[in-house]
């Protein structure tokens, strides 16, 4: 076992990170691949919770070596803010190699995501507010700044200063706001340049050399296939390619050295943020899950929209990215309904669909069309095998896998590391 990828099947917030650090012993590289502080990855070890956004969730474990890959969008305010505040809390965090090759969000890039979405009314995207989308517009635009271009003064100036050139007329003549100054941005910027130089690598090298040596990395998925800016809900997506594939363009890793896919799909469904979401339960049953599972942003603290499990959604997760695993999270949630529906299909203006529809407008039509299992009422959390669960709460997990197609190899039956139940070695 070589290289392994973790997902998220759905809209994000799946317990990626939980899933994450729990592989983190076993593996000996830890690498985001993609997004930026738009992520909230949260872990709970011996009962202290982490809030991770930037660094790779399995930087819990003393032994890893945790690795920003040049897919990810760069916040260096909160790339140093997360480092301090592990190190403050005991963890070493400052060997963390950061890609030259990373794109840097820039204080343009927030104000730009903040003022779009205002400009949008109606029409936002509901974004995290980080910056992370333009950031990725300039990157694709080919005006970003790189983490490299922090180690040649003259060249950051007149990099910033070409980037904030239109956007500043459009600050001031469409948003009507200041423009920004293209010596405050550079300033603030080659004030990390010290802090930087220890951490930024070639770590596509690191990481292939790694692999030469037999040993294992793990890739770390932020956002989800839904969020994808390919093959999510578009234009209500991220701006980046979370999907596995995504792994080796955001780290330079290729395509062979992957030897498996794990997905992380939570027990029921939510989503943060706007665009479509057939099984979005709106009444106290939506009010429940959500209190029930603590369903409020991580980065946002926005409550999340609530739904029961969706096949259909992480069906074609699996399809897309290969899984050859999937891990359920929070099944320990749905303690206490007598009953737990399922959506199987959906109702597209009279015609059913087995299969997500082709078409987004089909998609925004979507009624959901539900089979429903017995639930179970009994304390999960302290089940560590399958057969510690009742056979409600076993039937519940097979029927899911027979829909989406793929071997559950994991259940989560709380946000502690200890809180999982094992069915398959994720790493044999
Ligand atoms: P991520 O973005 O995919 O890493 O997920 P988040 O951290 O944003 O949200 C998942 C939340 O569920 C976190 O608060 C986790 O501590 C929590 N969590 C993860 N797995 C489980 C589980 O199996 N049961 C319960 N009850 N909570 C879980
Ligand atoms: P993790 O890694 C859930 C959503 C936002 C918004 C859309 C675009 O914790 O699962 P962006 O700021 O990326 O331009 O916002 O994507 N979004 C997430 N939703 N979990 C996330 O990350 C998300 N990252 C972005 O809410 O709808
Ligand atoms: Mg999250």
């Amino acid at each position: 076992m070589a290289g392994i990828v973790i997902i998220g099947t759905q809209w994000g917030d799946e317990g990626k990170g939980k899933a994450t650090d729990q592989l983190g012993e076993s593996v000996d590289y830890v690498v985001r691949y993609s997004g930026g502080n738009n992520a909230g990855h949260t872990i709970v070890v011996d009962g202290e919770t982490y809030a991770l956004h930037l660094l790779p969730s399995a930087v819990l474990n003393k032994n890893v070596i945790p690795v920003i890959g040049n897919g990810v969008v760069v916040d260096l305010s909160v790339l140093f803010e997360e480092i301090d505040g592990l190190m403050a809390r005991g963890i070493p965090a400052d060997h963390v190699l950061v890609s030259s090759n990373a794109h840097i969000i820039t204080p343009y890039h927030r104000v730009i995501d903040k003022v779009t979405e205002k400009f949008l009314g109606k029409r936002k995207i509901g974004t995290t507010g980080r910056g992370v989308g333009p950031a990725y517009a300039d990157k694709v635009n080919r005006v970003g700044i790189r983490v490299q271009d922090l180690f040649d003064e003259s060249i950051l100036r007149k990099k910033v200063e070409a980037s904030l050139e239109q956007k500043n007329a459009l600050l001031h003549r469409v948003y009507n706001r200041p423009a920004i100054s293209p010596v405050e941005v550079s300033d603030e910027l080659l004030s990390y340049v010290e802090r930087l130089r220890p951490l930024m690598a070639d770590t596509s090298r690191v990481l292939n050399d790694a692999l030469d040596a037999g040993k294992v990395v793990l890739f770390e998925g932020a956002q989800a296939h839904h969020l994808d800016v390919d093959f999510g809900t578009y234009p209500y997506v991220t701006s980046s390619s979370p999907i596995a594939a995504g792994a080796c363009i955001g780290s330079g890793v290729g395509p062979t050295r992957i030897d498996r896919v794990i997905g992380i799909a939570k027990a029921y469904t939510t989503r943060v943020g706007e665009g479509p979401f057939p099984g979005e339960l709106l009444d106290e049953v939506g009010e429940k899950l959500r209190n029930d599972g603590g369903e409020f942003g991580t980065t946002t603290g926005r409550p999340r929209r609530c739904g029961w499990f969706d096949a259909l959604v992480v069906n074609q997760a699996t399809r897309v990215n290969a899984l050859t695993d999937l891990f359920l999270t929070k099944l320990d949630v749905l303690t206490g309904w007598e009953q737990i529906p399922i959506v199987v299909a959906y109702d597209v203006l009279g015609v059913r669909h087995d299969m997500m529809p082709m078409s987004q407008s089909d998609f925004h039509h979507a009624k959901p069309i539900y089979e429903y299992m017995d639930g179970w009422s009994e304390d999960i959390s302290t089940a560590r095998s399958f057969t510690d669960l009742p056979k409600t709460a076993q039937a519940y997990v097979k029927r899911l896998e027979e829909l989406v197609g793929v071997r559950i190899s994991g259940i989560g039956v709380g946000p502690g590391r200890e809180q999982t139940v094992m069915i398959h070695d994720l790493l044999g």
